[in-house]
């Protein structure tokens, strides 16, 4: 399942900061503008053929995340490589092209298609924009993905998008997102709003279409077990830092961080040992404009200590290529800060 070990795209250290919505007015009343650490410090690689999942709550930065991977963000600081490009900067027709290497696919297949167009000129719109084939070769690329996406183009080339049900409406996106042969997806949510009995056949086709052509995919999603169903690897984030990553398998059925664990055990399907609580977690998401010291879990954690309130963990490598940002995997060996209390135990175990 997993990729051929190609990097398609890197972030080093990635950071996405915007001034927060009332910074102007409170700076123009003299208070202090309130920046949100939206992204606060991601490396993240993905593969050819590689599908990564990115689970978190609400607000965590996994959006974030893939505009900024997808340069419809400028990152505030921190690296994004393209294969050997340096991406990071890009502006005017570079960006541009950059772009159609990076197609996103959001959440919403009732607004995200123009109603007016057809599903010939909704795919071959970004043709247009990229001024990509003549006549000829436009039409032949938007039956190629349309077949792709199993939707016979003598079926529904002229049909309008009020004519389609939800899930050919997000297969139509994905044509879109094909026709210029990106080698990166972004899928931010992308069965989230369609009925549950169609969203494994998107899922699969995402799978397939990743294997057959070559794709890194990045998979936003808040729902656990869709992001179990079709990743190679997964990360897990909480306040714009990745808390844990690993293999699909590894991070869903032996998660190792204490919020990571709460998220699992939300998902039945997951957990299916009976002997595990259900404890839910207690405290709210610390506010991205005002980042705690220390932990970033902290003020939710049972098992915090004095050093976790004071020195923020580094991904630990917990095990082999599971890594992890919790003080219970400090090596015993480092002596980070003597002084302070070490967490003892898993508080959910
Ligand atoms: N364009 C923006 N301007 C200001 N704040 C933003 C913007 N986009 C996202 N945020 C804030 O950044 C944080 C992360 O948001 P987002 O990446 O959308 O999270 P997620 O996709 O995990 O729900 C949230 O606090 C959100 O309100
Ligand atoms: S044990 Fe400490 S470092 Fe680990 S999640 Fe809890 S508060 Fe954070
Ligand atoms: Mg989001």
């Amino acid at each position: 399942m997993s990729g051929d070990n190609t990097t398609v795209i890197e972030g080093r250290n990635l950071k996405t900061h915007f001034e927060g919505r009332n910074g102007l007015i409170s700076a123009m009343l003299g208070g202090k503008s309130e920046t949100v650490h939206a992204l606060d410090g991601v490396d993240l690689h993905i593969d050819k053929k590689e599908i990564v999942g990115i689970v978190g709550e609400s607000g965590c930065g996994k959006s974030t995340l893939g505009m900024t991977l997808a340069r419809m963000y400028e990152p505030t600081s921190g690296q994004i490589l393209f294969g050997q490009q340096d991406i990071t900067n890009l502006h005017g027709s570079k960006l541009k092209s950059y772009r159609g290497s990076a197609q996103i696919i959001f959440q919403d297949p009732y607004s995200s298609l123009n109603p007016r167009l057809t599903v010939e000129q909704i795919i071959r719109e970004p043709l247009n924009i990229h001024r990509i084939g003549n006549e000829t070769e436009k039409a032949a690329r938007v039956a190629e993905v349309l077949n792709r996406v199993q939707m016979p183009p003598e079926t529904y080339l002229h049909r309008f998008p009020s004519n389609l049900s939800g899930g050919q409406r997000q297969r139509v996106a994905i044509a879109r997102a094909l026709v210029l042969r990106p080698e990166l997806i972004v899928a931010d949510e992308p069965v989230s709003m369609l009925d549950v009995s169609i969203q494994a056949g998107i899922l699969e086709l995402l799978n397939q279409l990743s294997k057959e052509l070559d794709l890194a995919v990045l998979y936003i999603s808040h729902d656990i077990a869709t992001v179990g169903y079709i990743c190679d690897r997964v990360a897990v984030m909480y306040l714009g830092r990745i808390v844990e990553q690993g293999s699909s398998d590894d991070v869903m059925h032996s998660p190792l961080h204490p919020y990571s664990d709460r998220l699992m055990a939300a998902v039945p399907s997951i957990d299916a040992t009976a002997s595990r609580e259900r404890v839910h977690l207690s405290g709210e998401v610390p506010s991205p404009t005002n980042i705690p010291a220390g932990c970033r879990f902290a003020a939710r954690c049972p098992a915090a200590t004095a050093l976790c309130h004071t020195v923020e963990p580094e991904l630990y490598e917990a095990r082999p290529d599971h890594k992890v940002r919790c003080h219970l995997y400090l090596p015993e060996d480092r002596d980070l800060r003597p002084d302070l209390e070490r967490p003892k135990a898993h508080p959910f175990a």
